[in-house]
Parts: C-alpha cells; structure tokens; sequence
C-alpha cells in the first residue's frame, strides 16, 4: 500500500504557508498550547488520523499536534471544502495529505479509507465520516462507501485497526449525534469526546463563527445586499441563533425563523423574531438558510411556492437539507452562473438559486470560521487529545472535563487582554457555604 500524500498541487505550497502564517496569528491560544507541546511531548508515539475541513486552522492543529510528537494523517471531511495550499503546504512538511477540493465521492471515501491505513492510535473527526466508518469495517458492514474506503484502507483487519485506537474526538453537533447513536445500539468501540459539547466551542463556534461565517459564504457567492432582505432560518440551535443574529444585523428587513422545538421557537420569538412554518416563510423569503441537522427541511413544495430569485443556502452539516435531488428532477433547466452558484429555473418559468451545491455553505463558499474563532475549538481538540492519551477510558461519548473548558476561555480572555474579577475570600466562603446547603 503506498502511503503517499496525494494534493492537487504541491507548487501551492508557499501560498498555503503565508494562510497558516496568517491564522496563528489568530490563533494565540493554540499557540500557547504549541509551545508547552514543544516543551513537554505529550503525544510522542502516537498517529493521528484526522478526518477535518483542510482550511488554514485545521493546519494550524495539525501543526500543533505535530509539535507535540505525533505523526499526523489528514484527510477532508467535505468533499468541496478542502483549500488546496494548505493541502500542498502541510503535505510539505511531512504530513500525510490525502485531499484536494472537489473530490467525487468514492475520492471522498478513498482518503478515509487511507486515513484507515495507518492503523491510527487516535481519530479525529468533523461529521463521524471516520469513525463510522471504522466501525462499518468492524461490523462487516459493506455498503458503497466502505468498499470505496477498501480501496485504499488496503488488508486492514479490523479488529486490530479498532484495538489499537486509544479514543477519539467529534468536532461537530451532527457527528456527535451519530456517535450516541452507536453508543445507544451498543456498538461502539472506542472512547470518544464530543468537543463540540465544551461551551468555549459550541457557544462560539457554532453561533458566532458560523453565524458570520455563512454570511460570508452567501456573499461571496451572490454579493447580494443583505439590507432589505427577508431572510428565512430553519432551526434556531447554536448556529441558527448565529446566522438569525446576524442577518439582522446586516440589515435584512425581516428576520423568520422556522422551528420544530416549542422552547426553541418561543426563544426566538423573544429574541425579537418571526416564527412561522416554512410553507409560510416559502411565500415571503428572499434568502433561506438551513441550520438543523435535519432532512428535507426545504423540500420541493417549499421550493415552487419561493418567489422568483429566491436565494437557498445550507449551513448544516450534510447537504440532505435542501432537496436538492428532487429541485434537480424538476427544474426545467439548472446553470452555474458564478462560483458556488446555481440558477434553476422551475416549470414555471420562476428561477431560484442554490448556493454552494446546498453543501456546508461556510466552508464551500468561504473560508470557513474566522481562525480567532477556531481557535477555542481546536484548543480543546487539542486538549483533547492529550487527555485521550493520558486516561484509559471506557467507549462513550464523553465531555471534555469543565477546568479545561474553563482553561481555554481563561487563555483566550488573557490574549485578549482582558481581565477577570476575582473573587475574595469573604465571597469565596459565602459562595461554598451554599454549595453546602447551609
Ligand atoms: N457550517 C458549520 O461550520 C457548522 C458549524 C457548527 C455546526 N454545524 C452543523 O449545523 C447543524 C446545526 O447545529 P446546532 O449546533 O445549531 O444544532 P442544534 O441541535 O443546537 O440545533 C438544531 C435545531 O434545528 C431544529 N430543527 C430540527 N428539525 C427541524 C425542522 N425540520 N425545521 C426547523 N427546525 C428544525 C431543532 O429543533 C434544533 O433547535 C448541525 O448539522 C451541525 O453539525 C455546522
């Protein structure tokens, strides 16, 4: 089995050097990290196979992870959204790459499959492409796209592969949901800890980083004014908050939001929202954004009620959002008419756009999370790691102990510049007295 890097372009490689540059510069709190790796090498021994976005952060990881000792694997966890100078510049530096932006699928499960091939001794993973599909390996699962991974996972015995895994890391909402689930069925195999769930990721990564984020993507790909606008949100979780956040405060006219949740919904509304279904919102939207981690969300009826131009974008994990199947079977024709923009015109004669395939529209469209953003959440995938390697833990999906969480908030504050108050002792006491029920 050859264990090449395999990038579109290892010429890019000084391009993607001056991007990691620019986002540890970001980054100070991953830097911190780095430089106590650097001293104290506590991943020494270990392989690292990482199934994440190849954005400039994710470079920033992998070099962090690398300076703590580890051998590092990096394969894409989107088809579309790896940016090939970082691909080319961490490739460079000795890192196993297999990556290039705009993969088909069986590409896609090709670099999982070769992630597989090292026999990793941790996994880190955005979505559970991995380590789902270690355990299809491991349960003899053999649908499409573990044969595509076969072809380049090479004589893996998988109960070895699964043996030698310490634990892994989720990155995301919708990849922790899944790994619950193999939790609940009884089936998984390895510890992993569900970064998302720290508060120093989930309250600023998905709300603040993507909710920026995926303006950024939309106006990238249409540099439509946001001002005046009817935007429609479909859940009202981290990110939908995020993005419902800042249409308003692009100055869309009318912000709605379409929930399935009561509490969620009635939260919405005292944030100073529209909720209303989506066959409602359909009629009056100018631009649609889907963040819930659901399916068929916007289906094909919501689709033909849209008025002509109708924007539609997805910011969820997997592109089962928007129906892009069924708006592919109707349309009378579709045309790309700008990057990471398609024009579909419907029976009757009504166009909309679809943004970005209905793919993660932040990181297909943009660059992904702004790294200061990132920052905090690979600071705890970091975190993470190091503790995978410290503790024997028992297969479940864990949190990420709250003093590290609060150790990362803590750092980010002071390279912020900005301090906290102390508590006295009088207030110390008062404060424990309670604790004691007393
Ligand atoms: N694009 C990115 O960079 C990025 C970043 C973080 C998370 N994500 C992904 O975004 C998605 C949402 O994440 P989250 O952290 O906000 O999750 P969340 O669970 O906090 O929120 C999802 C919300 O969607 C609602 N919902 C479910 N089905 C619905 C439907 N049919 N119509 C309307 N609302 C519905 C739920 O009630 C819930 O309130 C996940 O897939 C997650 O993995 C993407």
């Amino acid at each position: 089995m050859a264990r090449e890097s395999k990038v579109r372009d290892p010429s890019l490689a000084g391009k993607g050097r001056d991007q990691l540059y620019w986002a540890e510069r970001n980054m100070p709190v991953l830097m911190e990290i780095r430089r106590r790796f650097e001293r104290e090498r506590p991943l020494a021994g270990q392989l690292i196979a990482a199934c994440l976005h190849v954005t400039k952060e994710t470079g920033v990881l992998v070099r962090t992870l690398a300076a703590g000792g580890a051998q590092v694997v990096l394969v894409p966890s989107n088809p579309l959204s790896t940016q090939d100078e970082i691909a080319a510049a961490l490739a460079e530096e000795g890192v196993y790459v297999y990556a290039w932006r705009g993969m088909s699928e069986r590409e896609y499960y090709n670099a999982i499959g070769f992630a597989a091939s090292f026999s990793p001794t941790i996994t880190l993973d955005d979505g559970a492409d991995l380590t789902v599909t270690i355990h299809k390996l491991k349960h003899g699962v053999r649908d499409r796209t573990v044969e595509y991974a076969l072809e380049t996972a090479g004589q893996t015995d998988a109960d070895k592969l699964v043996e030698k895994i310490r634990g892994g890391t989720e990155e995301t909402t919708t990849g922790v949901l899944r790994l619950r689930a193999l939790k609940r069925e009884g089936k998984l195999a390895y510890p992993i800890i569900a970064v998302n769930e720290s508060y120093t990721k989930y309250l600023f990564d998905n709300r603040y980083g993507t909710g920026q984020s995926t303006w950024d993507g939309i106006m990238r790909a249409t540099n439509m004014l946001v001002a005046g606008k009817v935007v429609v949100v479909a859940g009202y979780g981290w990110v939908g908050r995020g993005i419902a956040l800042r249409a308003r405060g692009l100055g869309a006219r009318r912000v709605i939001v379409v929930e399935v949740n009561p509490v969620r919904a009635l939260e919405a509304l005292f944030d100073g929202f529209e909720v209303m279904p989506m066959d409602r919102a359909a009629e009056v939207g100018d631009i649609f954004i889907t963040a819930t981690g659901n399916i068929r969300v916007i289906n094909l009826n919501h689709i033909l009620k849209m008025r002509d131009g109708a924007v539609l974008a997805n910011a969820g994990h997997f592109n089962v959002e928007i129906d892009t199947a069924a708006l592919d079977r109707a349309a009378a024709s579709k045309r790309s008419i700008r990057p990471y923009l398609d024009e579909y015109v419907l029976p009757s004669g009504k166009r909309v756009y679809l943004v970005g395939e209905g793919r993660l529209v932040n990181l297909v469209a943009a660059e992904g999370h702004p790294s200061e953003v990132m920052d905090m959440s690979f600071a705890n995938q970091a975190l993470a790691v190091e503790y995978l390697v410290k503790h024997e833990l028992p297969p479940d999906v864990y949190k990420l102990p709250d003093e590290l969480d609060e150790e990362v908030a803590r750092l980010k504050l002071s390279t912020m510049g900005v301090e906290l108050e102390e508590m006295t002792e009088e207030q110390r006491r008062y404060v424990s007295s309670w604790e004691l029920g007393t």
